[in-house]
C-alpha cells in the first residue's frame, strides 16, 4: 500500500535502483543539512588528520531525506570502503560476525534500519564497536568457550526512522548522532533541478518550485515528483516543464498544493469531522481509516505535524487551526 502511494517517502524496488545515479556523491553536492553537514566536515577532517576512523554515526529522520545517501558520501570523503546491511537481513549473531570480519581496515558498514536488529544480536555489536572486536562461541554444551577475535578499526554507520526505539545502550555508542530535517521548498527546488540536470530534462525554475512546494519536504519524493511530471509534459506538450504543465500534472496525481494526497486527506477528514478534531488516540485513528498505527506515526503524521496541522498529545492527536483553514473549514472557539 505504502509504496504504491506517489507521495510515499518509502522507495520501491526500481527506484532504489534509479536513485544510485542521483546520488551526490560528496558533502557539496549535498544540498540542504547544513547543521548536519558542517559538523560531519570538521569529525571527518579532524579523523582524517589524526588517521583515525571516524566515530560512529547515527543517522536519524523520516524516510526518504538523505540518511543512505549521507552514508555513502561520508564514506566517500573519509576514503573508506562502504559496505550496506541492514538490521532485517541480520538474523542470528553470525550473520552480523560475517559482515564484522568481512571488514577491511576503515571500512564504512553502513546498517539500514538499526532499529530493527534483534536485541540478542545488537550485543554481538557493542564489543565490535567499543574494541573493535568480537566474542564468538565455539561449540556447545561442557565443551563450550569462548574466543576473542580482533576486527579491523571501522566505523558503523547506523540509520534508522525511529530512533526511539533504539535500545540506550546502542545508542549510547555512537559519538555522533545526527538528525535531518524536512528540506524547505528552496532546498528542494536545487535538488529538482539537479535531479533534471542529470535526467536531461527541461524544466524552468517556477516549474522547479512547484515540485519543490508539493514534495513534503523529501528530496526522494521531489524525483519521483519531476519524474511523473516529466512524463506528462512529454505526452501533453514539448516535454518542458513549466509551472503550468506541473499543476496540471500534480492534480491528476491528486497532489493538493500542500502536496498532501488522498491518504493525508482521508486522516484529517477523520479527525477534522468524525472526532471533531480530537484529540483522538493513535490506535482508534488508525483503526478508522484501516491503517498501520506505526505506518501512521512513521509516515504519514511526521509531515502533518511539521507544517503545524496536527499535534501530538498524551490524550491523543488534535487537529491545530491550520488544517481547519486547508479545508476550508471554521476553526472552533478555544
Ligand atoms: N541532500 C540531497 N541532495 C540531493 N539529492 C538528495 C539529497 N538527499 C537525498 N537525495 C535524493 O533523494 C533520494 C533518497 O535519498 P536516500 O535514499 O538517501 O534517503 P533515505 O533517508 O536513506 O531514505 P530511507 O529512509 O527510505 O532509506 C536519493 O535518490 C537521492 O538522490
Ligand atoms: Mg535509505
Amino acid at each position: 500500500m505504502e509504496d504504491q502511494r506517489v507521495l510515499s517517502g518509502g522507495a520501491g524496488a526500481e527506484e532504489r535502483f534509479e536513485e544510485q545515479s542521483l546520488r551526490p556523491q560528496t558533502l557539496s553536492q549535498y544540498i540542504g543539512q547544513e547543521q548536519v553537514k558542517q559538523n560531519l566536515s570538521i569529525f571527518i577532517e579532524a579523523a582524517l588528520k589524526r588517521e583515525e576512523t571516524l566515530d560512529h554515526v547515527l543517522l536519524y529522520g523520516p524516510p526518504g531525506l538523505g540518511k543512505t545517501t549521507m552514508a555513502a558520501v561520508i564514506a566517500n570523503e573519509m576514503g573508506a570502503g562502504f559496505r550496506t546491511t541492514s538490521g532485517p537481513a541480520i538474523e542470528r549473531p553470525g550473520d552480523l560476525a560475517a559482515v564484522l570480519t568481512a571488514l577491511s581496515p576503515g571500512d564504512v558498514l553502513f546498517i539500514d534500519e538499526i532499529h530493527r536488529l534483534p536485541r540478542s544480536i545488537e550485543e554481538v555489536l557493542y564489543p565490535a564497536m567499543e574494541d573493535f572486536c568480537l566474542d564468538i562461541v565455539i561449540g556447545k554444551g561442557p565443551e563450550a568457550r569462548s574466543v576473542r577475535l580482533d576486527l579491523p578499526p571501522f566505523t558503523l554507520i547506523g540509520a534508522t526512522t525511529r530512533a526511539g526505539s533504539l535500545s540506550a545502550p546502542l545508542r549510547d555508542r555512537f559519538g555522533v548522532h545526527s538528525r535531518l530535517e524536512y528540506y524547505t521548498p528552496d532546498q528542494l527546488r536545487e535538488v529538482v533541478l539537479r535531479t533534471a540536470d542529470i535526467l536531461g530534462t527541461a524544466i524552468d525554475v517556477e516549474g522547479a518550485g512547484e515540485l519543490a512546494r508539493r514534495s513534503r519536504g523529501t528530496p526522494r519524493i521531489a524525483n519521483r515528483l519531476l519524474k511523473r511530471v516529466r512524463d506528462y509534459a512529454e505526452v501533453r506538450g514539448e516535454g518542458y516543464v513549466t509551472i503550468q504543465k506541473a499543476n496540471e500534472a500534480l492534480e491528476l496525481l491528486q497532489v493538493d498544493r500542500l502536496g498532501l494526497d488522498h491518504i493525508d486527506h482521508k486522516l484529517l477528514n477523520t479527525i477534522l469531522n468524525r472526532f471533531k478534531g480530537g484529540p483522538v488516540g493513535l490506535d482508534t485513528l488508525a483503526a478508522s481509516i484501516g491503517e498501520e498505527s506505526a505506518t501512521i506515526e512513521d509516515v504519514y503524521e511526521p509531515y502533518l505535524l511539521q507544517i503545524g496541522f496536527l499535534q501530538r498529545t498524551p490524550r491523543g492527536r488534535i487537529a491545530l487551526p491550520a488544517a481547519y483553514e486547508h479545508f476550508g473549514m471554521e476553526v472552533p472557539a478555544p
